[in-house]
């Protein structure tokens, strides 16, 4: 008989969760103005908000955050951050800063002028953020079957090359760098292939562009790319990720993703003119180039973390544990981006709830029932973190309303997935009954998904 599939690492350390009631739910849910952001987190007892900075660190990390060199400037913790970069992307030159949007933030203050436009496959919406409040513009150029969930493609993080190019023919002088968001988050936690980052590059280089890489799960694209892409499936999943970084000028991590530490960031870069233009905006708003906002012992877990994140068992028992979740909801019938992404299950909330309108947020609607039916906290991806038009400022609603359910990283195990899907098809088995969703009482102008107020509509 073949052995079952298990996890690459075994458990050191515990932390105690606690159910809740329904009738307590109820009562957190409404003081929380149906924001899943503003319950505390006792008040949830599987937790699939984010798989950002919420990850296991290995005992290895835990050593290494004894070892920390807390120096101010030039710290050996600085050093071994630097030489594991180095190895795993490829980048000479690097600054650390204390989480991914901080290194958008200070590449944004170089990069990104008012009325610049920044094309490239689905945006973060830190990204996007960062963006807009430069008053520039953020162009969504992703394949369209990634906005079609029931359509299984290998690579919906893909860019579309026609869209693309229409960017750049006719506004090529407004453009000064691609961006490539590797997996794309806002589609699914979808990989973009090999082939893909080599036709961007490509296309970067007719019309003098930069390529810029989102990096915060690159580790994860790799894995797809090896288990997708005929070429690779030999490849380590260092080897594959040196090749795509080769198609970058630069780099922004989130290392509270793939580098599996709770905070943390850096920008990977090849210019050294580039680079000193970074470091002064790095030195104001992060601090001195040599920690960036980041204590020694933090640099070197991520240091651990990033050559931990890229051993492919490690991957494996991640992504497989995501997969795992995917298809107990399909098995229950439940709408969900196919084929299941890296980090995420996102359920696609339009099939889900046919019979409520758009306007009543409809991903809201289904993260607030789970909530209610099993103290499983999942986010939002649909209208509200869309924002409005910053022209018109009318709301946007995307083409995908998605509930995302990501997972943390060595956190939970498989039964925590079966409470997950069984509470899921529950609120599925009960979705005619649902007759309102929600409205906006309170928000935010930019990034209204974190602190907006909500009521029943
Ligand atoms: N880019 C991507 C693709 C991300 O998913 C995130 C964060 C960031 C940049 C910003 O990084 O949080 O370290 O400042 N994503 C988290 C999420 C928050 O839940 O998907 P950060």
């Amino acid at each position: 008989m073949e052995l079952p599939f298990s996890e690459a690492y075994k458990i050191k350390m515990v932390e105690t969760l606690r159910r809740s009631t329904p009738e307590e739910r109820q009562k957190w849910i409404k003081d929380a103005k149906y924001n899943l952001f503003s319950l505390k987190s006792e008040q949830v007892y599987i937790d699939l908000l984010t798989d950002s900075g919420t990850g296991a660190m290995s005992d290895k990390q835990w050593s290494e955050m004894m070892l920390g060199d807390e120096s101010y400037a030039g710290a050996s913790s600085y050093f071994k951050m630097k030489e594991a970069i180095l190895k795993v992307t490829g980048f000479d030159y690097f600054l650390p800063t204390h989480q991914g949007r901080a290194a958008e933030n200070v590449l944004f203050s170089v990069l990104v002028k008012e009325g610049n436009l920044v094309p490239g496959n689905s945006h973060f919406d830190t990204t996007k953020g960062h963006i807009e409040y430069r008053k520039a513009f953020a162009v969504d150029c992703t394949i369209d079957e990634a906005f079609d969930t029931t359509l299984n493609h290998p690579f919906k993080g893909n860019v579309d090359q026609e869209k693309l190019e229409a960017v750049l023919k006719k506004s090529a002088d407004k453009v000064r760098f691609i961006i490539m968001t590797l997996t794309n988050n806002s589609a699914g936690g979808q990989p973009v292939s090999m082939e893909n980052l080599r036709m961007v590059r490509k296309i970067a280089d007719q019309y003098g562009k930069l390529v810029v890489f989102d990096s915060a799960r690159f580790a994860e694209n790799a894995y797809f790319i090896k288990l997708r892409e005929e070429k690779y499936k030999d490849a380590t999943i260092r080897d594959i990720a040196l090749e795509m970084f080769s198609y970058a000028d630069v780099m922004t991590m989130s290392s509270k993703k793939d580098a599996i530490v709770n905070i943390g960031g850096f920008i990977g870069m090849r210019d050294k003119e580039l680079f000193r233009e970074c470091c002064t905006f790095n030195i104001m708003f992060e601090g001195y180039i040599t920690y960036g906002g980041l204590a020694g012992r933090d640099m070197n877990a991520i240091a651990q973390g990033l050559y931990e994140g890229t051993e492919f068992d490690f991957l494996e028992t991640r992504i497989r544990q995501v997969e795992y979740l995917g298809n107990r909801l399909i098995e229950f019938g439940i709408p969900v981006q196919q084929p299941i992404g890296g980090h995420a299950v996102f359920v696609d909330a339009i099939r889900f709830l046919p019979n409520l309108k758009k306007e009543e947020f409809l991903a809201q609607t289904l993260a607030v029932q789970l909530y209610l039916e099993a103290g499983v906290r999942g986010v939002e991806i649909g209208a509200l973190l869309a924002d409005r038009d910053p022209v018109t400022r009318e709301n946007r609603f995307p083409k995908l309303e998605l509930l995302r359910l990501a997972i943390p990283r060595r956190v939970y195990t498989n039964n925590h997935m079966d409470v997950v899907a069984v509470a899921l098809k529950n609120v599925f088995d009960r979705r005619s009954d649902l007759k309102r969703g929600l409205k906006i009482i309170k928000e935010a102008p930019i990034m209204r998904h974190f602190t907006v107020e909500l009521d029943l509509a």
